[in-house]
């Protein structure tokens, strides 16, 4: 990992919610986080959760996806997907750009009609999305934009951060991410009006008067986020230096082309992707792929979980929470007969991700020290010449 530290700052933090006893129950120190959290992104409010899939399911409540709302959504990772299910909303998914991996602007203007309400767009493994056209595209058609900036802590699009570019951003804490409290989130807006219905449905007190979950932080995580957000930063400049070290390694090599930059952007660098386009150049993937495992490359292939079989690289919409009607065990809410449409989803829906998912070549940085990514990168610069580059 960027070196992470958890240390007397993290305890003093947690000493202060213990001593506060019952009465406490951390919620000053949460306000605290949140506050903090808020100022350090530059959103008006935040609501911190108990993990980031709780900062999506509340965000697409208040965003008005319910039974029969469709809400576009990422098809290279499956959380948006879910979490507009979580809603009982149907997800339709949008291809991305083969260059940057990240949602294509054309194609979700594509996929908008008039059940549509919302869009979740995923910064991937840390480079910002094009939200000036995909906000463009929103605010034309009256979408609410909500922000998977899992992976991106900190990064940038034209000079603004990530999370205030939509109406709503979501930040995960869970353990890979670069802001961990091994579980955990929180969900930024400038909108008072949505800021006040995520918090009332991510919790409900003694006598409930409408329906709202149990997604609130406790205060000992909120404790420990405070002290990480300290150095969060710096954790991030580490990753971005980190990266560097594979960059290097792919320079000058054409058939393995890193995930764009563009200029206008800054990458938080949660992770470092590839894809693999080596059969022009008479490279065996195979043979690639093999040379990557012996030479200590860290990498991953398809999709960033590694422990997931061949078989299940596909774009999300193949999954079978999605595909088939499994999802609350009677079809809906994708069969729902308030929806009652023909779900389009089927082999070449999203040609880009389709290709591109199996050609994905990924290493997680924010999970590894400075010598196990150069030792990484290094075996990833030995596998290429392997193939003869
Ligand atoms: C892009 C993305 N979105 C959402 C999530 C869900 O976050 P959490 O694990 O905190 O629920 C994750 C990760 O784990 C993620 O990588």
């Amino acid at each position: 990992m960027s070196t992470r530290i958890y240390n007397e700052l993290d305890l003093a933090y947690v000493k202060r919610v213990l001593d506060a006893g019952q009465d406490g129950r951390g919620e000053a120190i949460v306000e605290e986080l949140e506050e903090r959290f808020a100022a350090k992104v530059g959103a008006r409010y935040a609501i911190a959760v108990n993990a980031g899939m709780s900062g999506l399911h509340i965000a697409l409540a208040a965003a008005g996806v319910g039974p029969g709302v469709e809400a576009v959504v990422d098809p290279i990772v499956q959380f948006g997907g879910l979490a507009v299910m979580y809603n009982n909303g149907v997800p339709i998914f949008a291809d991305v750009d083969p260059a940057t991996h990240n949602m294509s602007p054309a194609s979700l203007e594509e996929r908008i009609c008039e059940r549509t309400k919302a869009v979740v767009v995923t910064h991937l493994w840390g480079l910002p999305a094009e939200m000036q056209d995909i906000r463009a595209i929103a605010d034309r058609h009256g979408l609410v934009v909500v922000e998977d900036c899992a992976h991106a802590l900190f990064a940038e699009h034209r000079g603004r951060k990530v999370g205030t570019w939509g109406h709503i951003g979501m930040f995960s804490f869970q353990a890979a991410k670069h802001l961990s409290t091994g579980q955990g989130g929180i969900v930024v807006t400038d909108d008072e009006a949505l800021a006040k219905e995520m918090r009332a449905v991510a919790a409900f007190g003694a006598a409930p008067d409408r329906l709202a979950w149990v997604f609130r932080m406790a205060g000992v995580v909120a404790a420990v986020a405070l002290a990480q957000l300290e150095r969060a930063e710096g954790y991030v400049a580490e990753d971005r230096e980190n990266a560097k070290l594979y960059q290097e390694a792919v320079a000058g090599c054409p058939w393995l082309v890193p995930q764009a930059e563009p200029p206008y952007s800054t990458h938080s660098h949660h992770c470092w992707a590839a894809a693999f386009y080596g059969e022009s150049y008479g490279v065996d993937y195979e043979a690639f792929k093999r040379a990557c495992r012996e030479e200590g490359a860290q990498v991953s292939f398809g999709y960033t979980q590694r422990s997931w079989k061949e078989a299940q690289i596909v774009a999300a919409y193949e999954f079978p929470v999605f595909a088939e009607p499994v999802a609350y065990g009677k079809g809906c809410p994708t069969r729902c007969p308030l929806y009652g449409r023909e779900l389009p989803y089927r082999k070449g829906y999203c040609p880009n991700a389709e290709a591109l998912i199996p050609r994905l070549c990924v290493t997680a940085l924010s999970t590894r020290r400075r010598d196990e990514v150069a030792s990484g990168a290094l075996g990833l610069l030995r596998a290429i010449k392997r193939m003869g580059w």
